[in-house]
């Protein structure tokens, strides 16, 4: 178990998230099943030095995520989002009802299993556009670079009405706000800059309204009080990190994952049968469960979870990937097994936080990952496994670069 010493309070304890191996990196840390099966809830050691109780079984991750005692508004303890306080306008995810739903409720109509599903033709078309793209340079490239980033950026910026030439500024900022190894001053200068691009973007659109969320959101809300300018562009921002890191990270894992899994993926790709496709995505998306490092809550008041006591003020580390495998839930959960149901899975969260996107993302997956190995029936890694570069402690898991061959 890999521990480090606090400073502070000279404690012992083990780093989180804890490290993958690096001959195994698909395989979650070996910690996670130990913490789950222990006594109570694991203390750790942060990135920040600061310690927190991390939650692995699949029904205590359930009870946590709903549990009106315990708060998503983890921004009121800045030692955990250092610099977060000086941002002036709140984001909803960090939000608790009913402030949080009643702006989340604001967007659900735009992801509905309707909406999205009607953008499926558009999504299938840019999928098709980027793999042209990417195959009329060479028999080589980055996948991450060539499609699995710039498919759902494109779709997002189209969704919300963000110009899609300012594609690289925003992935940029998205990836230092996501980092856990940047200074506090790195955090919020890019979250700063992001916020003034998304705020000059609101200010263009009460002037000149498109066909786009952004501008939905002024009409509706804006001028009926209901919204400030700035709450808009907060929204927006939120839409635009969380719509494109997480579902490229999905994408490039799911490919990489697939191509060490050769059977498995023949299943995905020569099946003409949606149901087919998308329970095998619902199983990868339970396997990967990328969301390793970015559910954070706070107890509101003394509890007991787990049988652990805990305090009020106390963090609380979600890990999904590690509820995700618990035996209690899934046999054999450490196996990936694209035809099984994965029914139940929390990797899109779990309660009222539970993702606002995940239709879109499960359109963009549909349509990415059968066609990336249909398109492409000799896609194959271009290094060895071991060479590939993982986005170990990143809050999304991925790879940063994945270099195919086809
Ligand atoms: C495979 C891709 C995705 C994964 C694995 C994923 C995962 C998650 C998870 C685990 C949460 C819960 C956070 C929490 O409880 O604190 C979440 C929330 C959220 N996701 Fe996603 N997500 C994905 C794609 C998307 C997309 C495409 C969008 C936007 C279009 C999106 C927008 C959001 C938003 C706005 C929230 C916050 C919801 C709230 O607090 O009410 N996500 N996502």
């Amino acid at each position: 178990m890999s521990t480090a010493t606090d400073p502070t309070g000279n404690l012992d304890l083990p780093t989180y998230p804890a490290a993958r191996s690096s001959r195994c990196p698909l395989h979650l840390p070996s910690e996670y099943e130990q913490w789950r099966l222990g006594d109570g809830l694991q203390k750790v050691r942060l990135w920040n030095g600061e310690t927190a109780w991390v939650v692995t079984r699949y029904e205590d991750v359930k009870l946590v995520l709903s549990d009106q005692r315990i708060s998503a508004d983890t921004i009121r303890y800045p030692r955990m989002h250092p610099g977060a306080e000086q941002m002036q306008v709140p984001a909803f995810p960090r939000m608790d009802d009913p402030e949080h739903a009643r702006i989340r409720l604001m967007m659900t109509k735009d992801f509905t299993v309707k909406r999205v599903e009607a953008m499926r033709p558009q999504v299938r078309t840019l999928v098709d556009r980027f793999i042209d793209e990417m195959t009329s340079k060479g028999d080589a490239a980055d996948l991450v670079e060539a499609f699995a980033l710039p498919m759902p950026s494109l779709v997002i910026s189209l969704l919300l009405g963000v110009p899609y030439e300012d594609h690289e500024f925003f992935q940029k900022h998205s990836i230092t706000i996501n980092q856990p190894d940047v200074t506090p001053q790195e955090k919020s200068q890019a979250s700063a800059e992001l916020f003034g691009f998304l705020m000059e973007l609101v200010q263009r659109k009460q002037r000149e309204p498109g066909d786009d969320l952004i501008s939905r959101l002024i009409a509706e809300r804006v001028e009926t009080g209901e919204l400030k300018p700035e709450e808009v562009a907060m929204n927006g921002l939120v839409l635009l990190i969380a719509g494109h890191e997480t579902t490229a990270n999905m994408i490039g894992l799911g490919t990489l994952t697939l191509l060490e899994h050769p059977e498995q993926a023949a299943v995905v790709r020569d099946s003409d049968d949606p149901k087919v496709v998308a329970n095998a995505i619902e199983e990868l998306l339970r396997y990967l469960s990328i969301a390793q490092d970015m559910i954070w809550r706070a107890a509101h008041e003394d509890l007991v979870i787990g049988d652990q006591e805990v305090k009020a003020g106390d963090i609380l580390a979600v890990n999904l990937p590690a509820a995700n495998h618990d035996p209690s839930f899934m046999d054999d959960a450490g196996s990936l097994d694209v035809t099984r149901s994965a029914r139940g899975h929390i990797a899109f969260g779990y309660g009222i936080h539970q993702c606002l996107g995940q239709n879109l993302a499960r359109v963009e997956l549909t349509e990415s990952l059968p066609r990336l190995l249909r398109r492409l029936p000799r896609l194959r890694l271009a290094v060895p496994l071991e060479e590939v570069p993982f986005r170990g402690t990143m809050a999304a898991f991925g790879v940063h670069e994945l270099p195919v061959t086809w």
